[in-house]
């Protein structure tokens, strides 16, 4: 990346689309959109290990790095860095990002330490490859209003791009993590997307907040998923959680299905 980047300045603006692999039409929908607002595009794909507990699926993490390299290049990806372990947290890495107040509900809570290893490598990424432009996915919506916060607060010069996210023709969310489900589990998961909707749909019609969560808690049980970390309606800004309809919401879920952890949202 040190040596190609000069190359690939002297090309005009650049975009990055920083992505752990497995790839598929949500993360290239980033790429394609990369590309048209840079004139050059650089992927990272680096399964980063700070972000994973050790209960958590980093061995299991799919890795397909030919296949994502080949997909990349028909996209029309300049150049694809995919470092080691060791180049990202050579001995001694003792620096820490850690974005308070928006990391600290949701997922933050669920997954002890998590955002602070998105927030670091993020912010590595981006000064190590220094991008116009990154772009992310809504799919992860903590992730992208963590990572808005922390480049608010650092002055990191990048405009950040966010790409609503890409499903399944039945509505399930495209995740690399999909790859776990059994075919069961994965006709049953649509009850995620579906719980999302129609709580959406009831809470826009007037349904109370409080009704219309439950209902969608009591549609995934019913679905077959085993434990539902949250089902919330949230502000879009603070993510603070909302009793009653205000200003522009955003229902987040996330629940597990036999061995997998899925996570949705969606706009209201
Ligand atoms: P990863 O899960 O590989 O996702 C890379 C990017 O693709 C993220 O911005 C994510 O929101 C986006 N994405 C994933 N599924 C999507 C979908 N169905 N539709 C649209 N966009 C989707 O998120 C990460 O990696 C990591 O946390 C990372 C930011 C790379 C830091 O390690």
């Amino acid at each position: 990346m040190t040596r190609a980047l000069p190359e690939l300045r002297r090309g005009g603006t650049l975009a990055l689309v920083p992505t752990m692999g497995a790839l598929h039409a949500g993360h290239l929908a980033l790429v394609d959109e990369g590309k048209r607002r840079a004139d050059r595009l650089a992927a990272t794909i680096f399964v980063n290990p700070t972000q994973f507990a050790a209960s958590e699926d980093f061995s299991r993490y799919p890795r397909q790095e030919e296949s994502d390299a080949r997909l990349l290049t028909e996209h029309g990806c300049d150049l694809l860095w995919t470092p080691a372990v060791a180049d990202i947290y050579p001995d001694g890495f003792s620096t820490t990002v850690r974005v308070s107040g928006v990391s600290e509900r949701w997922e933050g809570e669920h997954r002890p330490g998590h955002f602070d290893g998105v927030a670091t490598i993020v912010a590595k990424l981006l000064l190590s490859v220094r991008p116009d432009v990154v772009l992310f996915g809504e799919k992860d919506f903590q992730q992208l209003v963590v990572i808005r916060r922390m480049v608010r607060d650092l002055a990191i010069r990048v405009e950040i791009v966010a790409m609503p996210t890409v499903r399944e023709p039945d509505g399930l969310a495209l995740s690399s993590r999909n790859a776990y489900l059994s075919a069961d589990e994965r006709a049953r998961a649509v009850a995620l997307p579906n719980a999302l909707r129609d709580a959406g749909e009831a809470i826009v019609g007037g349904v109370a907040v409080a009704d219309a969560l439950a209902q969608g808690k009591r549609s995934l049980d019913q679905a077959g998923f085993s434990r539902i970390d949250y089902f919330a309606l949230v502000d879009a800004a603070t993510l603070e959680p909302l009793d009653e309809p205000a200003g522009e919401m955003r229902l987040i879920a996330a629940a597990v299905i036999g061995t997998t952890r899925l996570i949705d949202n969606l706009a209201v």
